[in-house]
């Protein structure tokens, strides 16, 4: 019988007895999956996991402390924060093209993953949250070679070089099962239902050169959208929303002032399998309480855009 109880008693069995004494480490990035990994494996092996969680700059409003505070706090994992904005923000300087910054963004994570794994003593196993998708997905890109239109965050080559085995419990369940677990797990509702958000993160939102100025704008616009769409009740039932940040400015008249600054958009989706994607029709009044909010409490940006365009063509991120 598949109830979430007894698939996660099976699987703690089942991971004891494959890491023994062993240590195991694991990228831990607040998503879903890297989540219910990181709740199952503190179950399984308590102080023998190790979470490594790298802050890149580019993540949102309070992320990093939300994951601290739900792992580390509440439930006792051991986690490490890796404070890098310094040195995602310098390798980034001056870079505007999109692949260049997702490569720069994954390349920038393995140097400070690999260097943190490397002073845990006897790390024998590198604990990854695959879920049985990815399984399929990476399968089909090697038998087909498909067109790779976006080079996707990936760990691949990390375990040979690491010297390390891969340990990934979640292998053989679908989204909705690993979900299932996380909240059995006691994991917070919130995170269990989190939209999905890309590895290069706020990197790929930012359009162009990403600066620190750019990205705390739009931690605070991105903040009060998804705020307002929790507050109306509509985040559960859109599949991705997200503020975009334009690098392009426009004239706004503020009290008696003239003012010259940033343009954000909304993006808003639904889909079943984000290969395609209709733009979600989220009423007006809550659109305009989400532009007046951002306009009034965000200085810096002055005017506020929806983005009215279905996948394909247009990708879900601007980038
Ligand atoms: P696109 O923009 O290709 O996005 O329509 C489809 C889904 O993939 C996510 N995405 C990424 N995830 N690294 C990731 O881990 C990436 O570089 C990346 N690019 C897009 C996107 O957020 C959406 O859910």
């Amino acid at each position: 019988l598949w109830t979430p109880g007894h698939i996660i008693e099976s699987m703690v069995q089942s991971v004891r007895a494959q890491v023994g004494q062993d240590e195991v480490i694991l990228g831990l990035s607040g998503g879903v999956d890297s989540s219910v990994v990181a709740a199952l494996l503190h179950r399984a092996i308590g102080k023998q996991l190790t979470c490594i969680f790298v802050d890149n700059g580019l993540l949102r409003l309070n992320e990093g402390d939300q994951v601290m505070e739900t792992f580390a706090r509440h439930m006792g994992v051991k986690v490490i924060r890796v404070d890098a904005q310094d040195r995602f923000l310098s390798a980034l300087k001056g870079v505007a093209d999109p692949e260049k910054k997702r490569k720069i963004i994954g390349g920038m994570f393995i140097e400070i993953f690999e260097e943190e794994a490397a002073r845990i003593k006897n790390a024998r196993w590198l604990a990854q949250g695959t879920i049985y998708p990815d399984v399929i997905e990476s399968a089909a890109a090697k038998t087909k070679k498909a067109h790779v239109i976006k080079s996707h965050h990936n760990v691949g080559g990390l375990p040979e070089k690491m010297n390390i085995k891969l340990l990934e419990p979640l292998r053989e369940l679908f989204k909705d099962e690993v979900r299932r677990i996380g909240e059995e797990l006691g994991l917070p509702h919130q995170m269990i239902y989190r939209h999905p958000f890309p590895g290069p993160g706020l990197g790929v939102r930012i359009l162009g050169e990403v600066k620190k100025e750019y990205a705390d704008l739009l931690r605070k616009a991105d903040a009060i959208y998804l705020e307002e769409l929790y507050r109306h009740n509509l985040y559960e039932k859109i599949s991705q929303a997200f503020a975009v940040f334009l690098p392009v400015k426009s004239v706004a008249v503020l009290g008696d002032a003239r003012a010259y600054d940033y343009v954000v958009a909304l993006r808003a989706v639904e889909t079943v399998d984000f290969m395609t994607a209709n733009w979600a029709h989220i009423p007006y009044e809550v659109l305009g309480i989400i532009s007046n909010r951002i306009i009034n409490e965000v200085r810096g940006i002055s005017r506020v855009v929806y983005d009215i365009s279905g996948k394909p063509p247009a990708t879900i991120e601007w980038e």
